[in-house]
């Protein structure tokens, strides 16, 4: 088993990483958990009718009482109501503060499952069990929970780190082909950041062969999970260092926003603006052109993405209202080698507005 430890002030933790993992899910709960034997695992349809089986029996085998929370699947279903649903039904089958909440699905059920935890009579215990790529690089490490508004996405929330994670790549042969595509250009993300070696092996990847080639696989979740690790150890609280987890955000996340979060899957809309952040860093001359082909293109391997049809102008409006942005400057995560990344403020609107206009190309 690959494990990466996440230090915080909040909680130090373990992420485990291992093909199979779930059938062991149980036992390691037994020696995380102790005398605590009731655990709620939150889930969504897909994924209980795939898997539930295999985590319920391991859990089972290992004396715990478990049941299932089902939630609808769906982004537009990541609200406080949904939270509020889940924490009735809690009440009604007979959780106290013991409780444990197992997130057992996507970046979605995580972050409302965490969320869950963090309010469900002042804080419970969460256990994240991610089934997406996106979710077992990125989203069920650091502790960052919440659920959307009408104004926007993830705009309530609260940091409520995890027990530990347990991430089977396994799980991830039932994933649709897009959304598995669409977590993996975060994994090259984190390659981009910190790991060169990840980067290289991801950069002539053939995606279907690597659904297929186990041992591929949970190396680049293993790698990916690491860096990240790493850098919340270093920062839990996103004010310098967990910024470099934006590359690619700046311009991906309003992309997502120009086109109503219909037109990208979030991994998409992301590959795009680290094309373009590999653009504006070679136009203002922190990195070279060569470096900054090699990561286009390893991002385009990684593709077919859907196309970008925006107004550029409309784009730098939306990242200057961003809230992200500080006092109207826009930071901007560039490489300036493969495996190494800066936050720069003063990128001028002209380079801006040309890297969003070679997109659409
Ligand atoms: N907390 C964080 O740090 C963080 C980071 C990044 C993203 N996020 C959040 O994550 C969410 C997106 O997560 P996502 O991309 O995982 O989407 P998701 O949770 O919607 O899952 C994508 C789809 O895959 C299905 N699915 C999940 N696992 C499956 C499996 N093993 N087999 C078959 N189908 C499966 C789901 O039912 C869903 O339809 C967003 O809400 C985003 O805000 C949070
Ligand atoms: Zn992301």
């Amino acid at each position: 088993m690959i494990r990466a430890t996440v230090n915080t002030p909040q909680r130090s933790y373990q992420a485990m990483i291992e093909n199979g993992l779930l059938l062991r899910a149980g036992s390691i709960l037994r020696d995380l958990l102790g005398e605590r034997r009731k655990l709620f695992i939150v889930t969504v349809a897909p994924v209980r009718k795939k898997w539930g089986k295999k985590l319920q029996t391991s859990l089972t085998a290992a004396g715990f009482d478990s049941a299932f929370l089902e939630i609808r699947d769906g982004e537009r279903f990541k609200r406080m109501a949904t939270v509020e649903g889940l924490a009735e039904k809690m009440v009604g089958l007979g959780a106290d503060r013991n409780a444990t909440v197992l997130a057992f699905g996507g970046g979605i059920v995580g972050d409302l499952g965490g969320f869950l935890a963090s309010i469900y009579m002042r804080g419970v215990d969460v256990v994240q069990i991610p089934t997406t790529v996106l979710a077992q690089v990125d989203a069920s490490i650091g502790g960052k929970t919440g659920a959307n508004l009408k104004a926007g996405k993830n705009l309530i929330g609260i940091f409520h780190q995890p027990r530990a994670v347990l991430i089977d790549p396994a799980v991830l042969s039932t994933l649709p082909e897009r959304e598995f595509r669409a977590g993996l250009y975060e994994a090259l993300k984190c390659g981009v950041i910190g790991k060169p070696q990840l980067f290289a092996d991801l950069a002539d990847v053939d995606v279907r062969k690597l659904r297929r080639d186990a041992g591929r696989l949970e190396y680049a979740i293993a790698e990916s999970v690491r860096l990240k690790a790493e850098v919340v150890s270093a920062d839990e609280r996103e004010n310098g260092l967990r910024r470099v987890l934006n590359f690619g955000h700046t311009i991906g996340h309003a992309l997502e926003a120009e086109t109503a979060y219909k037109h990208f899957l979030h991994g998409e809309a992301v590959a795009w603006g680290m094309i373009a952040a590999a653009q504006i860093a070679a136009e203002i001359g922190k990195l070279d052109g060569a470096a900054a082909q090699r990561i286009q293109q390893a991002v385009h391997n990684l593709g077919p993405l859907p196309e970008v049809a925006v107004r550029s102008k409309s784009i730098l409006r939306r990242l200057q209202s961003d809230k992200k942005t500080r006092d109207g400057v826009v930071h901007f995560v560039l490489p300036t080698e493969v495996g190494k990344v800066e936050v720069v403020n003063d990128v001028p609107e002209a380079v801006v507005l040309r890297a969003v206009e070679a997109l659409q190309a």
